[in-house]
């Protein structure tokens, strides 16, 4: 057994995030979204793991995760020169894949299930195709499947009008070598991608075996802002556990779970849980609310903040009004006069979203 996993793609609804880096690269209480797919293929027992990368963004993958050593796993990358779909990516990963039955992941995705269960259903069933589901509130906006009592897949309809169903398709399937097959027989879809649903659809009317299943816990994509802060706050609900490596000064307070890196300072603040700081952060006179998460080499002085990302090498200084809901990119600085301000001055880059209220 191998998995893919999609670190390509053009990540539009991240912008500006994704002018400068991988949507797949950016954290989730500090730990890059891509390594949590990782990390759950590994524990599965998938050790065999291609990953698929762009040519502006594939570097910056590779250096960041590396050979597969930090997660126990061998990863070969392979590169997508264009994102022309989800199961062109397919396509181009199958020298990687071979005949082999494959778990692929969208590298974007974050998921709370364990891919065990599947796999062995998947093998128990001969199966050539296994998708994953969750219900939503709002199936309009995904691709919906139609599945029968037994758990087969009728039909796959991208964002439909009329849902059949409120189950959405999670961004995790289980192939057999016969999709391969499926992909060479479907043209581009009207937006120019070769898309896996209609590779899909092509298995069910060959009558091949293909079935769904519905994942228990949470689904989340990260592809927008609100997703990612949610993404964070749900991790760092179910996930994080109180450590303090950095210092904590007498006049500090820290309380709930709080895990501080090694090197980071706190002076004079209260960091309310949860909340992850990473290394050599400066963190003085400022309130740290929950669901926040603060990558390496942050400053923050005299600022009140909650449920809020700040990427690695951000400086908020100084700002008078409480931040709350954002997303701050690497090395974005903030900074306020120390009176109330007359003007403000600001140098904002293109696709960014201020919001003054
Ligand atoms: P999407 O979120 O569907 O597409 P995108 O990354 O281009 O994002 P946006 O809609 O914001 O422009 O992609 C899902 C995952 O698959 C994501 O991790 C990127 C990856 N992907 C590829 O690797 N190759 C591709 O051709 C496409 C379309 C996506």
């Amino acid at each position: 057994m191998k998995a893919l996993i999609l670190s390509g793609g053009k990540g539009t609804r991240l912008r500006p995030l994704t002018y400068t880096g991988a949507k797949q690269l950016v954290p989730v209480a500090n730990k890059p979204i891509l390594w949590y797919g990782i990390e759950s293929i590994v524990a599965a027992g998938i050790t065999d793991i291609g990953i698929i990368i762009s040519p502006e963004t594939g570097e910056e993958v590779k250096a960041k995760t590396g050979n597969g050593d930090l997660f126990g796993a061998k990863i070969t990358y392979i590169l997508q020169d264009k994102p022309a779909g989800l199961a062109h990516a397919v396509k181009v990963a199958q020298p990687f894949l071979g005949d082999s039955p494959f778990v692929m992941y969208l590298g974007d995705n974050l998921v709370q299930s364990d891919l065990r269960l599947f796999l062995e259903n998947f093998h128990a069933n001969s199966l050539d195709a296994l998708t994953l589901l969750c219900p939503v509130a709002n199936p309009s906006a995904f691709g919906v499947a139609r599945v029968d009592e037994q758990g087969r897949l009728l039909q796959l309809i991208e964002k439909p009008k009329d849902p059949p169903s409120n189950l959405a398709l999670v961004g995790i399937y289980i192939f057999s070598h016969t999709i391969h097959k499926a992909i060479a027989s479907i043209q581009p879809s009207a937006r120019g991608e070769l898309e896996i649903t209609d590779a899909i659809q092509a298995l069910i009317e060959q009558q091949r075996a293909v079935e769904a299943r519905q994942i228990r816990g949470w689904w989340l994509d990260t592809g927008k802002k609100d997703d990612l802060l949610e993404a964070n706050r749900v991790i760092l609900d179910t996930c994080l556990e109180a450590a303090i490596h950095g210092e904590v000064d007498g006049t500090s307070q820290v309380s709930g779970r709080v895990q501080i890196g090694k090197g980071s300072r706190i002076i004079n603040s209260t960091i309310r849980g949860p909340v992850i700081i990473g290394e050599n952060c400066h963190i003085e006179n400022c309130f740290i609310g929950p669901y926040s998460s603060i990558a390496n080499d942050v400053t923050v002085t005299n600022t009140d903040l909650d449920h809020s990302v700040l990427l690695q090498g951000a400086k908020v200084l100084n700002i008078h009004h409480r931040i709350v809901d954002s997303l701050i990119g690497q090395r974005a600085q903030l900074k306020e006069a120390p009176q109330r301000p007359k003007a403000l001055r600001f140098m904002i880059g293109d696709d960014s979203q201020i919001e003054i209220s």
